[in-house]
């Protein structure tokens, strides 16, 4: 079959989704809902260490707090994390200063001070080695990751490694502003699993 020109887009590249973490001033945790972030190798002082690259885009809640205190959570979304992951992703923490009102249960980060959602089977605790800003609208945080927490059942290598991601049951977004499940379910679009949480 012949190729034809497509839009320009991101689509048909399959992102995981992940919740940024952070404390406010007041102590009280802080989410948002991101998918442009992957794994890199990065120079921190002497040593090479396992990096991520997360892009943020506009001016927000969460890169205000990233920028401040130059550390933050990822916590992998998964499809009972849905609709609060939806609803942190799709709700402005500048506009809305009530955004926290819902809340996942939180733990802190074992190396870091940022706070890790207990109901997500992977939380990465990540230090920020340098921002580059990419466009007026663009920021990349390089990222190193000091720690990492992953359920019990997740670390088991005897099962293979493919049965342990279908457990963790992982959300990604695949294109055209959709959420779909790692098994290529259809699950809904952008906006919709947390509008009930929005009222
Ligand atoms: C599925 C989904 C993925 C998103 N991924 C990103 C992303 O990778 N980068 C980004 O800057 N914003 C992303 N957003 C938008 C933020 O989640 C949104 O701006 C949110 O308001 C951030 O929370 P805050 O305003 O409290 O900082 C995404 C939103 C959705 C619904």
């Amino acid at each position: 079959m012949g190729k034809m020109k497509g839009r320009l887009g991101n689509d048909f590249c399959p992102q995981p989704l992940f919740l940024y973490g952070n404390y406010q001033a007041d102590g009280t945790p802080h989410f948002g809902l991101f998918c442009w972030f992957s794994y890199c190798s990065l120079q921190d002082g002497e040593e090479e260490a396992l990096g991520v690259m997360a892009c943020i885009g506009e001016e927000k809640l969460t890169k205000d707090l990233i920028r401040e205190q130059g550390m933050f959570s990822a916590n992998l979304v998964t499809r009972p994390l849905l609709p609060l992951a939806d609803y942190y992703g799709t709700t402005s923490g500048r506009e809305f200063p009530d955004k926290m009102r819902r809340l996942p249960t939180v733990e802190p980060g074992q190396m870091l001070h940022v706070p890790t959602i207990v109901e997500s089977p992977v939380s990465f605790e990540l230090k920020v080695v340098e921002e580059r800003r990419l466009a007026a609208g663009s920021g990349l945080f390089l990222c190193r990751v000091c720690n990492v927490m992953v359920e019990e059942g997740l670390a088991d290598s005897s099962l293979p490694f493919i049965q342990r991601l279908h457990k963790a049951d992982p959300v990604i977004t695949a294109g055209e502003a959709r959420y779909a499940s790692i098994s290529g379910e259809d699950l809904d679009a952008w906006g919709e699993p947390g509008a009930a949480l929005r009222q």
